[in-house]
C-alpha cells in the first residue's frame, strides 16, 4: 500500500497541476473555470505548504465580487468550449465573466484557516479580505433569508445540484421551452454519474430566467419558481458568520452587525428542523412542503455550531452502516442512487465539513473515525470527485482539486 507521504505528494502535485495562474480548476476538462466554493477548500489544500499562494486563491475568486457585493459561483477567466453553460449563456456584467448565482460561502471560513496558519504572514491579506466578505455575507442576508434560514434559488447553488431535495419544486417546473443545447459534462464523464436530461432542463431554465432579468435580485425573487431554504446555505452562512466575527473581532472591527446576523441565522437553523423526518431537511418556501431528505447537508450543523443528539445519533448510525460515509442520500430512501452525483455519493469535501463541525463540538472520537474512513476512501480509490458510499469506487471526474485538498488538510494528516 502507497505510504501518507506519498499520497499527500500526489495530492501536493494535484492542487499544482490545477493551479490556472491564481486560480485553481476543480480538475481538467470538466470542471475548467474558478468555482467558488472548490476554490475555497483549494485555498486550504495550499495552506498546507505554501500560504501565500492558498491567499492568492481566495484574492483571486474575490476580484470577481460585483459591486452590490454578490460573489459568483464561476469565474470564467478564460472562455473554455468544453464547458456549457458558459459565459455568453449567463449574460453577466461582473468585473470577471461570471455565472449569476451564488455557491455555499465557505471562503470566509477557509480564510481563518488560512490565516490560522501563519497569522503574522496573514493579518494584511486578511485585513484586506475582510471588507469584501463582510459584504457578501450582507447580500446573502438581504437577498436570501427566509425566517432566518438561506434559501438557495438555483440548485447549483448548493453545490448539491441534484439532490432530490428539489424534485418537488423541480417538478412543479415547466422546462418544455427551453430550447436545443449540448451538454458538456456528460462528454469528460460517464453519463450515469451525472444529473439527468430532465434536471439539467430545469438548471438552464433558471439560468434563462436569471438572464432575463438581468440577475436583479428584487425581480427574481418575484418570478422564480425556484426558493428553497436549506442546510448547505443555512449550516455554511451560519459558520461564516462565527468565522467573520472571529477575524473581525482580531482586526479590531466592530462586529455587531454580524453577532445579529448570527443569533437570526441560529433561529432559520432551527426552521430546517423536520421533527417527522428526524433530521435537517430543506424547505420550500413557495410551497411550504418539505423536501423530506436526509443528506450529507443535514450533518453539517456542527459545523454551524448547532449540536443536535438526535443527528448525532444518525450520524453514528449511518457510519456503522454504510462501509464509505457520509452518503449524499440516505440509503433507504427510494430516490437513492449509489452512483449518480448528489443522490448517494460521498463526498470528500462534504465529509471535511462534517469532521470539522465535530471536532469543533467536542466530539472528537467521530471526527476522527469520519478522517480516518476518509483517508480510507482516499488511499484506496484515489482524488476521486466522489465515491460510491457501497463499495467505495471512484466517480465522476479524477485527479480532484478539492479531494487533494481534503487530504492535505485533515484526513491525510498525521
Ligand atoms: C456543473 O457544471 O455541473 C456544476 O455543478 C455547475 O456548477
Amino acid at each position: 500500500m502507497t505510504s501518507n507521504t506519498a499520497i499527500s505528494e500526489q495530492a501536493r502535485e494535484i492542487l499544482i497541476t490545477n493551479d490556472r495562474g491564481g486560480y485553481t480548476v476543480p480538475t481538467a476538462g470538466l470542471y475548467p473555470y474558478q468555482w467558488n466554493w472548490d476554490s475555497a477548500v483549494a485555498a486550504l489544500g495550499f495552506a498546507q505548504f505554501d500560504v501565500d499562494r492558498a491567499w492568492v486563491e481566495i484574492e483571486t475568486l474575490f476580484k470577481g465580487q460585483w459591486a452590490d457585493g454578490m460573489v459568483p459561483h464561476i469565474l470564467f477567466h478564460k472562455s473554455d468550449p468544453g464547458y456549457f453553460p458558459g459565459p455568453d449563456v449567463w449574460g453577466c456584467e461582473g468585473p470577471i465573466p461570471s455565472s449569476g448565482i451564488i455557491q455555499p460561502p465557505i471562503a470566509a471560513t477557509m480564510a481563518r484557516f488560512v490565516w490560522e496558519q501563519d497569522k503574522g504572514v496573514g493579518r494584511e491579506r486578511l485585513a484586506a479580505l475582510y471588507p469584501k466578505m463582510v459584504k457578501w455575507h450582507n447580500w446573502i442576508m438581504r437577498w436570501r433569508l427566509h425566517r432566518g434560514a438561506v434559501c438557495t434559488t438555483h440548485p447549483w447553488e448548493t453545490g448539491r445540484d441534484n439532490a432530490p431535495d428539489w424534485d418537488n419544486t423541480m417538478a412543479r417546473m415547466d422546462a418544455s421551452d427551453v430550447g436545443e443545447y449540448t451538454r458538456r459534462d456528460t462528454a469528460h464523464v460517464n453519463s450515469d454519474d451525472r444529473p439527468t436530461k430532465y434536471d439539467y432542463d430545469r438548471y438552464i431554465k433558471l439560468v434563462q430566467m436569471g438572464r432575463r432579468l438581468n440577475w436583479d435580485q428584487a425581480a427574481m425573487l418575484a418570478e422564480s419558481p425556484f426558493r428553497v431554504a436549506d442546510p448547505t446555505m443555512t449550516f455554511t452562512t451560519l459558520r461564516a458568520a462565527r468565522d467573520l466575527q472571529v477575524i473581525g473581532e482580531a482586526l479590531g472591527e466592530d462586529t455587531s452587525g454580524i453577532a445579529a446576523s448570527i443569533e437570526l441565522l441560529v433561529t432559520g437553523a432551527e426552521t430546517l428542523w423536520n421533527e417527522e423526518l428526524g433530521g435537517y431537511d430543506s424547505r420550500d418556501v413557495l410551497s411550504g412542503e418539505w423536501a423530506g431528505c436526509l443528506s450529507n447537508a443535514s450533518y453539517l450543523c456542527w459545523f454551524a455550531g448547532v449540536e443536535n443528539a438526535k443527528m448525532l445519533a444518525r450520524l453514528r448510525d449511518v457510519m456503522t452502516r454504510v462501509p464509505y460515509p457520509v452518503p449524499s442520500n440516505d440509503p433507504n430512501a427510494e430516490s437513492f442512487d449509489a452512483r449518480r452525483y448528489w443522490r448517494g455519493p460521498t463526498w470528500a469535501v462534504v465529509n471535511l465539513l462534517i469532521g470539522i463541525g465535530l471536532e469543533d463540538m467536542g466530539h472528537k472520537t467521530e471526527a476522527k473515525a469520519l478522517a480516518d474512513k476518509t483517508a480510507g476512501l482516499i488511499k484506496e480509490h484515489g482524488f476521486a470527485e466522489y465515491f460510491d458510499p457501497m463499495n467505495g469506487k471512484a466517480a465522476g471526474g479524477g485527479t480532484f482539486t478539492w479531494t487533494a485538498a481534503v487530504w492535505l488538510a485533515w484526513a491525510g494528516r498525521d
